[in-house]
């Protein structure tokens, strides 16, 4: 029964220790056939870089999807068209550099992979809603569909994950960096999670240091963020599917990095 481990957005070098540390444990433990990482804070707590983009390959991802932070670091530009396995979401505009899903394969079985962002207090994108139909028949032929809806309002991810019952494997929401407790199986048998977390320091505020958020929040004036180093814990979770596009079950993990 293909097992996929999806890892919430990775925030700077604690996050990518975090998943070095802890995902051959959790690979020999949960039996996972496909790693699907959120990578949109793995260079220095914001985007990504062609380094890091190789680094997560290298730990053990399948696939990265992104977010809002997608195009900061300006030299991942040309990596975002040359590699297949990382993704910005679908609904960028087509002039953007990058494409929103793909197909891996692994042991005969396929899963495709849909990265969306939401229109609700974000960027500018094209509608999700209607950015998803064309985006899943790029992904038609997939055994298995995991959607990536990197949103800031709840209620987008809640409702993206009934529009899409029945038809994808799984709807995971990221981008607040804070885990949700409603992971279930929706009646559809699409696998759902408003928000999966963040791989990151739980010390800080969604990942930046906490004395230097709590100070910009005190004084109203702009302060240089680094990411906090402090108590780093991976947020993932684990979909297991035993027919296409049926989950069977969606099990959050949320550990502690080894000190
Ligand atoms: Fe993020
Ligand atoms: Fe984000």
């Amino acid at each position: 029964m293909p097992a996929i481990l999806f890892v919430g957005d990775i925030v700077a070098a604690a996050g990518r220790r975090t998943l070095r540390a802890l995902l051959p444990g959790l690979r020999e433990e949960l039996g996972v056939d496909f790693v699907v990482v959120n990578g949109e804070n793995a260079a220095g707590g914001v985007g990504i870089t062609p380094q890091t983009a190789d680094e997560l390959f290298a730990i053990g991802a399948d696939v990265i999807t992104l977010g809002n932070h997608t195009y900061r670091h300006r030299e991942v530009w040309p990596y975002l068209d040359q590699e297949q396995r990382i993704l910005r979401p679908a609904n960028f505009l087509t002039g953007q550099p990058g494409r929103g899903a793909c197909v891996v394969e692994r042991d005969g079985a396929k899963l495709g992979v849909v990265n969306l962002i939401g229109n609700l207090y974000l960027g500018p994108s094209n509608p999700a809603f209607a950015a998803i139909e064309g985006t899943l028949e790029e992904v038609a032929g997939a055994d298995h569909v995991l959607v990536d809806m990197h949103a800031e309002a709840t209620s987008e991810k809640v409702a993206l994950g009934w529009h899409l019952d029945g038809r994808v494997t799984a709807v995971v929401g990221t981008h607040t960096h804070v885990p949700t407790a409603d992971a279930r199986v929706l009646p559809g048998g699409t696998a759902y999670i408003t928000d999966v977390g963040m791989t990151g320091a739980r010390g800080g505020v969604i990942g930046v240091r906490r004395e230097q958020s709590i100070a910009t929040m005190r004084t109203h004036m702009p302060i240089r963020y680094e990411p906090s180093e402090e108590d780093p814990w991976i947020n993932a979770v684990l979909i297991r599917a035993s027919q296409p596009r049926q989950a069977d079950a969606i099990v959050q993990i949320l550990r502690a990095a080894p000190s």
